[in-house]
């Protein structure tokens, strides 16, 4: 059965909450901060972090972050309480992501499924998300933090996790 879904901007007091809906879905990487994520992405101008609840005033039950560069918007942190999957709040995230977007005059949406996590992908083409065909490639501005989080990720991929 879906969830009424009440979705809207995240505040102060929402952010230790979905901090953590995020750490308990598995999201977090030790090379990524999720808190100056949050604040970047709130004080940029052209990003959001949109928060669910199943109640106006109830605990947070699905989170994610949408923005735009000008050209494409983007879909990241996408979350649903894992005590609550299959009841429309991932669904609705991202409609009110495409909704975000939308209003901004901003045309499509990419985003990123990292490869341990292709289950998810059928969720995604569901929802009308098709392959890029196209390699995606990073590189941090600050050489040496951008080989400490090489490293790093190279660690996480061989099952460390430290
Ligand atoms: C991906 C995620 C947000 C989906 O949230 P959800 O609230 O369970 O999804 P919904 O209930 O809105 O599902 C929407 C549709 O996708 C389908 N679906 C959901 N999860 C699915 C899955 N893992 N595989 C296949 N289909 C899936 C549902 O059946 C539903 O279709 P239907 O209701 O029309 O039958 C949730 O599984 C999650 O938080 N995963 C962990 C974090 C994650 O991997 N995020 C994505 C990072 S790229």
């Amino acid at each position: 059965m879906p969830l009424p879904l009440f979705v809207g901007e995240i505040v102060d007091s929402d952010i230790d909450a979905v901090v953590d809906l995020w750490r308990r879905c598995g999201l977090l990487r030790p090379w990524n901060d999720p808190h100056e994520d949050i604040r970047i992405c709130r004080t940029s101008g052209h990003g959001v972090v949109l928060v669910a609840r199943a109640a106006a005033d109830g605990p947070i039950v699905g989170a994610c972050m949408s923005g735009h560069d000008g050209h494409r918007g983007a879909l990241y942190y996408l979350a649903a309480d894992p005590e609550r999957r299959r009841q429309g709040i991932g669904r609705g995230l991202v409609a009110a992501a495409e909704a975000w977007c939308r209003a901004r005059g901003v045309p499509k949406l990419n985003l990123l499924v990292r490869k341990e996590n292709t289950a998810v992908l059928a969720f995604y083409e569901g929802l009308g998300y098709r392959d890029t065909d196209s390699a995606c490639l990073w590189h941090h501005l600050d050489a040496e933090t951008g080989e400490r989080e090489a490293a790093m990720k190279a660690a996480w991929a061989k099952g460390e996790r430290r």
